[in-house]
């Protein structure tokens, strides 16, 4: 089929996520290897934010292809109450090898399953019933996880669930009354309206506080120092589950396994998806710990799915851990993300239309900025489509990623050289100088 044909019918036919269809205009993509794919006319892009940052160990790894081949053709699902090789290991590998202080994972399909799994597990298991989450925060798509999600994308899913709270998570740069003289103290601030907004929530009654360990999409978030710990702290103090979002997160994206595993905290609960697969084959978990494995010993676990572990993720799974371990890409991701500051810092020094740029190995996010330093496009409204335009000169240039109110994500996947971060840094301050003579 000839590019403009599938455009044409991908257009006539197929919905595509949180877009108005009409000025919807996907690239036609052919190919893709490595951090680069080519779209229908043989033009080459950089993908820059790993697709929705999932694709950690890149594209066409013939590993993992392998490894689905073969399970496709020995069996690809069995029911999630049957016991396979592939099931178990993929579980062992994950909690012997990665995170041996939990206990046991449920596995969903994706992410926003995830999330809804461990509202569940957490209403369970405390007998409670509110469950808080931040606002800056993007946690699936589907009824709970879009409830659970304090940014915009919320609002369609509303009137919300009862019982679902929010709370401000941490934004320094965007703190607009108190200019906190540390990032320990402005820790202590937002820790202290936490647990003043959890009593008078009735702090008898709440059963999970979610966070994305760093938050993804709302800005690479990076929690200010002893914030994590102080959030553990009032869970301990008063019987809530903490749960990380590590779907976006997890997975060596920010130089460790799990994001959390840059503090010294063990959560509750931890959600993923994402780069356990890398989009090789859907697959998303809870991992719970011992404590909470133990209540559903004799406990009926009222959560369920026709793809819980499907065979085909498990297979997935257990060779993407292997990629990672091979071609030490945890590591990896933290030098890099040395690079990577290294460069967003020549970025916001070389350009007055960038803004505060964050990174946490390879998880990152640049600020557009206007004349006062203030967001290009505050609150996600953007009623002159800048950020389309910034994202449009992009791709232009062959550079490809996603935009979040007045953000771009630089994400790529954990593969990717020093050389390759620096030419496709180049890429961007062409199009950063081009924004401050045209946008600013
Ligand atoms: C932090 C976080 N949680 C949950 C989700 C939802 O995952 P999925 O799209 O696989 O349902 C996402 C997706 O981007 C995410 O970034």
């Amino acid at each position: 089929m000839a590019g403009e044909e599938i455009r044409a019918l991908d257009k006539k036919y197929n919905l595509h996520s949180w877009s108005a269809q009409k000025t919807f205009n996907p690239i036609v993509v052919d190919r893709a290897e490595g951090i680069y794919f080519w779209d229908a006319d043989g033009k080459k892009y950089y993908d820059m934010s790993a697709q929705l940052v999932n694709m950690n160990v890149g594209h066409g790894n013939k590993k993992i292809i392998k490894a689905i081949q073969d399970q496709a053709g020995k069996m690809p699902f069995m029911g999630p109450a049957y016991a396979v090789d592939v099931r178990s290991e993929l579980a062992r590998k994950v909690i012997e090898e990665i995170v041996p202080f939990m206990g046991k994972i449920f596995f969903t399909n994706a992410g926003a399953e995830a999330n809804e799994n461990a509202i569940k597990m957490a209403r369970m298991v405390t007998g409670k019933n509110k469950i808080f989450s931040g606002y800056r925060s993007y946690h699936g798509a589907t009824y709970g996880a879009a409830n659970l999600t304090g940014e915009p994308r919320r609002f369609p899913s509303e009137p919300g669930i009862a019982g679902f709270i929010k709370f401000f998570n941490p934004y320094i740069e965007r703190e607009p009354v108190i200019k906190f003289e540390s990032e320990e103290q402005y820790a202590q601030y937002c820790l202290a309206k936490l647990e003043e907004q959890i009593i008078w929530e009735g702090q008898d009654d709440v059963a999970a506080i979610f966070l994305e360990t760093v938050v993804g999409s709302n800005g690479c978030l990076i929690p200010p120092k002893g914030y994590l710990e102080g959030v553990r702290a009032i869970c301990d103090k008063y019987g809530i589950m903490m749960v990380c979002d590590e779907v976006m997160a997890g997975w060596g994206r920010t130089g460790e396994w799990f994001a959390f595993m840059n503090w010294d905290i063990k959560p509750d609960m931890i959600t993923f998806a994402k780069g356990i697969t890398c989009g090789y084959s859907p697959i998303g978990g809870v991992i719970v710990s011992k404590a909470i494995a133990e209540h559903f010993e004799e406990n009926v676990l009222f959560c369920g799915l026709t793809y819980s572990a499907h065979l085909i993720g498990c297979a997935a799974g257990i060779a993407t851990i292997d990629v990672y371990k091979e071609e030490n890409l945890i590591n990896h991701s933290k030098e890099m993300g040395k690079v990577l500051r290294a460069e967003m810092d020549k970025l916001m020094k070389n350009h007055p239309s960038v803004g505060p740029c964050r990174n946490i190995g390879l998880f990152g996010m640049v600020e557009f900025v206007d004349k006062n330093g203030g967001p290009i496009v505050p609150y996600a409204k953007d009623p002159k489509g800048i950020m389309k335009q910034i994202i449009g000169k992009l791709r232009e240039y062959g550079f490809t990623t996603y935009s979040h109110e007045n953000m771009i994500s630089v994400s790529p996947p954990l593969i990717i050289t020093e050389q390759e971060l620096k030419e496709a840094f180049e890429i961007l301050d062409k199009v950063a100088t081009w924004v401050d003579g045209n946008l600013l």
